[in-house]
């Protein structure tokens, strides 16, 4: 279908399924791929292989989300917060950092991080590099190279780019990790179609404008049940992350995607300041991430509404981080592009 005729805004509520079934795993070959629930059991597992245990130091961006640090509590590790700039680049010294068993690297948004100085960090230290790429399935770097195989070990979070009920993976990228790497788990027990599915079957009638303003209103009297942080539930993934995925095709995904991206951009560009200054061709977004003070964010948001799209702030940030965090971690808002 030309790309004129998709109705874009309405893609985030009714994805196009692929032609022909597809399969993730394949997709990531030749990496071993191991599927759970959520994208932070396949972090605890990441942890695991590199040793990670009670006490050990774990490095880790402060700018992240409090989910990220469900397995480090879990393994009673230590986290050490290092520095981003305005520009989510990290601002480290390879020579001066604590030694730490395992360095997880973010790429935020779906944007490629630059590894040169984690693996610079991970010479000296004899650390573990784990690339967290929940953000960026089917995203690459400038040479091509999917995210989350970059380094020895990845972590990948589908639910939040695909349909999906629920979907994280664990990659083993490293041949030498392969027999410390965990056996894979059966699927959780089928649940039906959730909520969310029967609504997305509901949303070519209702169309993208009425699906973001039900939506918003049904946030709002959500808002203090967000603030309660759920608890994970099983690591079991859910069938359908096993099969050949019916789901919009990864061609399409990116398509799709680089699409909302650019719309975004034209839409409130004038008003908000986007977090990256481009977005190079090898990038599927996660959200068109912004910045911008409260009025203009509110005409951003208004025009984000009048086409049936909207933004959240990313991220909630964890407690030991919030009260030293500096202002560039708190002003930063996401247009989505799946519900
Ligand atoms: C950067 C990052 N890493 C890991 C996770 C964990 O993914 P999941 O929510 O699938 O457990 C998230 C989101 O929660 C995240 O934003």
């Amino acid at each position: 279908m030309p790309a004129a005729e998709i109705d874009w805004a309405l893609s985030v509520y009714h994805p196009r399924p692929a032609d022909s079934p597809w399969r993730l795993d394949a997709l990531f070959s030749p990496s071993l791929m191991r599927h759970y629930s959520l994208g932070r059991w396949a972090l605890l597992e990441a942890l695991k292989i590199a040793g990670v245990g009670a006490g050990d130091a774990v490095l880790l961006p402060g700018f992240i989300c409090r989910e990220a640090l469900f397995p480090l509590d879990i393994l009673g590790a230590r986290p050490l917060f290092y520095e981003l700039g305005p520009g989510l680049d990290p601002r480290i010294e390879p020579d001066q950092l604590p030694p730490a068993k395992a360095v997880i690297a973010v790429n935020f948004f779906g944007f490629p991080q630059d590894l040169s100085l984690f693996e610079r960090y991970c010479r000296r230290h004899g650390a573990l590099l784990i690339e967290d790429n929940a953000h960026g399935l089917f995203s690459r770097d400038e040479s091509g190279r999917l995210l989350g195989t970059r380094a020895p070990l990845g972590v990948l979070s589908p639910r939040k780019t695909l349909p999906l009920p629920d979907g994280g993976a664990l990659l083993v990228n490293d041949a030498r990790l392969a027999e410390r790497s965990p056996r894979a788990l059966p699927p959780a027990a089928g649940r039906g179609p959730s909520r969310r599915s029967l609504l997305r079957r509901a949303a070519p009638w209702l169309g993208a404008r009425a699906m973001a303003y039900c939506l918003g209103a049904a946030r709002s009297w959500r808002a203090a049940a967000r603030e309660r942080t759920q608890p994970p539930g099983s690591p079991n993934p859910c069938p359908e992350l096993l099969a050949p995925l019916s789901m919009p095709s990864p061609d399409y995904e990116a398509r799709r995607r680089r699409a909302l991206y650019l719309r975004c951009e034209s839409l409130i560009g004038h008003w908000v300041k986007p977090v990256f200054p481009a977005l190079p061709a090898s990038v599927v977004p996660y959200l068109f991430a912004y910045r911008a003070d409260p009025e203009p964010a509110r005409r951003a948001e208004s025009l984000l509404m009048s086409e049936g799209l909207w933004s959240l702030p990313w991220p909630g940030l964890p407690e030991s981080v919030s009260s030293t965090a500096p202002g560039h971690y708190r002003n930063v808002r996401g247009v989505h592009f799946l519900w």
